[in-house]
């Protein structure tokens, strides 16, 4: 019972990050790039962040928590799969890009925007976009290792 409502807990953060992540930089960035002009674009893709990574966080949170649990479940963490030692590191790596993220060009996006700096805010936006598709790439290949990992003859 335990193991089934981690595990449930765990992939719907999963699931809240990745595809959040997928939203971002698949539709919502680049329809407002088509529709609209910078001083509407960047305050509209900053509002979304802000609320957006308030759930990263949180998701971030249960994911190391549920996963260093089902670890404990499992045994230890020398005894647990390949695919779990590679989600892990794929983990650590997209939440430390998250804290850049967050740290530094959202940070200067927020100030732009504040700011109405709009060639600013457009670079920030640039680094931000850059990130996020790095960490896109990690979440899909960590979630389809978290799923069927277990099952490849490794
Ligand atoms: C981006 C971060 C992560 C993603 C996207 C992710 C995704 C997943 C997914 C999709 C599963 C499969 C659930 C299922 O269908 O059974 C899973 C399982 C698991 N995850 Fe993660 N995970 C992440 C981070 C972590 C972290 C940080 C840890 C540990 C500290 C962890 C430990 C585990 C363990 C132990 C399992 C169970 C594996 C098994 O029973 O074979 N994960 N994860």
């Amino acid at each position: 019972m335990l193991f089934a409502l981690l595990i449930m807990v765990h992939t719907l953060s999963a699931v809240v990050w990745v595809g959040g992540m997928f939203l971002m930089h698949s539709s919502l960035r680049p329809a407002a790039a088509a529709l609209l002009e910078p001083p509407q674009r960047l305050p509209l893709l900053c509002g979304v962040m802000a609320r957006f990574f308030i759930w990263v966080k949180i998701a971030i949170t249960l994911l190391f928590v549920t996963g260093i649990w089902l670890i404990s479940l499992h045994g230890s963490f020398g005894k647990a799969g390949w695919h779990v030692h590679l989600m892990v590191l794929i983990a650590v790596i997209m939440a430390a890009i998250f804290g850049m993220i967050y740290g530094v060009p959202f940070k200067q996006l927020k100030a732009a925007v504040a700011a109405k700096e709009w060639p600013k805010g457009g670079e920030a936006m640039a680094s931000i976009r850059k990130l996020i598709f790095v960490n896109l790439v990690l979440g899909l290949i960590t979630v389809a290792v978290g799923a069927g990992g277990r099952y490849l003859p490794m």
